[in-house]
């Protein structure tokens, strides 16, 4: 390491005289303390960096950091004194050394840039300062501080605009990168409706019309022996047939009865108020989010909630005569508004997904909870085995009875849309209800071929 006489050795400048007040290294070297400068000199910001740069190749370099009033502070101890030196000679040629070609500090340049030093030797009373001598010096010393105090306001505008400006690209990005993953994600599920419209038959439109062409007399005549041959959904067949050719034609008149042609929540319709009772609510028919029953009535003594008035008296007279028999029914979850609805799906989709909650959840707007005709009965959960009870046993075979019908049977989620639900339970009137139990369809075969025809 250097030492402070090396230092003086090696930098000491032919004459300090030429500045005014400026204390004897020897003063300086004198003392062992720690020093710390603070040196006034233009180019602050280059010495500032030129030390950066030269710390790196040369570990006797000081702490070197820009003040706010632009002078250049140094912290270190006499090991690097050559730096102290070199101000204090003004040896600093506007910024620091290298100031010769060979390397050597060329002592007693540009007093001037070296406008105060104020230099404290700490442990010691010894604090030397220097002000500027003359009038000239004084008013560069304020003009200095005045252009660094412009420069520091002028570097912060810099920044605080460079900072706005970043802000804003990176809204303008992510607002971008959103829409870009909106218009992918669009893309994808036009581009999967249409793998479905086409119904992995790998057949193109032209393909289908013209199948539908060759064949349309020889299908509608097949079609036409069918049970459930509604006239008006002939096109439909015909094009579900051709994209389908190995469906039988009962399930190509099942599948377009009950529009599962689409998929699910495409096409949908404002479910038909007009017919009452009888209204369907589906994935592919929906009630407004306004929709609330009129005539809605307590529960109470036969479980939770409210049903429609007609719904709920025969609800109770189908408990009485369950009770009657020795078995239990109560209500779980009958009436529920669009927002508990949306809460309810929304809590699913947040647990499992919307793919999955989809299965078993209605979208609100989409349930038939919300007609005030529906009702869980016991229990809403598969765990709950209530498959298995006797409970349901009575049901099944009495439900119709009273005017109401499993929902959603078992093996036919893919015309219901969902999962088999045991306690789910729909009143449609004792008439369509008993004939839809001895049909042994569902709700939406019937609704398509007894009630919407
Ligand atoms: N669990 C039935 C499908 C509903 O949410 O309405
Ligand atoms: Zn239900």
């Amino acid at each position: 390491a250097l030492t402070a006489a090396m230092c003086e050795e090696k930098y000491r400048p032919a004459s300090t005289e030429m500045i005014p007040g400026t204390p004897a290294p020897a003063d300086i070297y004198a003392s062992d303390a720690d020093v710390t400068y603070e040196v006034m000199l233009r180019g602050a910001e280059q010495a500032v960096q030129n030390a950066a740069a030269d710390a790196q190749a040369d570990q006797a370099s000081p702490q070197i950091e820009l003040l706010e009033n632009g002078a250049v502070k140094l912290t270190e101890g006499n090991a690097v004194s050559f730096w102290h030196y070199a101000f204090l000679t003004g040896a600093t040629k506007g910024a620091f050394f290298p100031a010769s070609e060979d390397g050597q500090i060329v002592p007693g340049a540009l007093p001037t840039d070296r406008l105060y030093i104020r230099c404290t030797l700490a442990g010691t009373d010894t604090e030397l300062e220097t002000e500027p001598q003359t009038q000239e010096a004084r008013e560069a010393k304020d003009a200095l501080i005045a252009e660094h105090k412009a420069a520091r306001e002028e570097a912060e505008r810099i920044a605080r605009e460079e900072a706005e400006r970043k802000a804003r690209e990176e809204a303008e990005r992510k607002a971008a990168e959103e829409a870009a993953k909106k218009k992918a994600a669009e893309e994808a599920a036009k581009k999967k409706a249409e793998q479905a419209a086409s119904q992995s038959s790998g057949k193109t439109s032209a393909e289908i019309a013209k199948l539908v062409e060759e064949n349309r007399s020889a299908w509608t005549a097949e079609l036409k022996k069918q049970t459930y041959y509604i006239q008006k959904n002939l096109e439909r067949y015909l094009t579900y047939k051709a994209k389908n050719s190995s469906k039988s034609w009962a399930a190509v008149v099942q599948a377009v009865n009950t529009d599962i042609d689409r998929a699910f929540y495409t096409g949908v319709v404002a479910t038909d108020m007009s017919k009452g009772y009888l209204i369907l609510v589906n994935k592919y028919h929906n009630l407004k989010s306004s929709y609330v029953p009129k005539n809605l009535v307590s529960l109470s003594g036969y479980g939770s909630g409210q049903m429609e008035k007609t719904a709920a008296a025969a609800f109770k007279k189908m408990v009485d005569a369950a009770k009657a028999e020795g078995i239990s029914l109560r209500s779980v979850s009958p009436y529920r508004s669009y927002s508990t609805q949306q809460s309810t799906y929304n809590g699913w989709v947040a647990k499992s997904g919307k793919a999955k909650a989809d299965t078993y959840s209605a979208r609100p707007g989409y349930s038939e909870h919300q007609t005030g005709l529906a009702v869980d009965i016991n229990c809403a959960s598969q765990k709950a085995n209530f498959q298995n009870t006797k409970e349901y046993a009575w049901l099944i075979k009495n439900c119709y009875k009273y005017g109401f019908i499993l929902r959603y049977p078992k093996g036919k989620e893919y015309i219901t849309g969902y999962v088999y639900e045991p306690w789910h339970y729909r009143y449609i009137g004792v008439e369509h209800a008993t004939k839809v139990h001895n049909l042994g369809i569902t709700y939406e075969e019937y609704y398509a071929y007894y009630i919407d025809k």
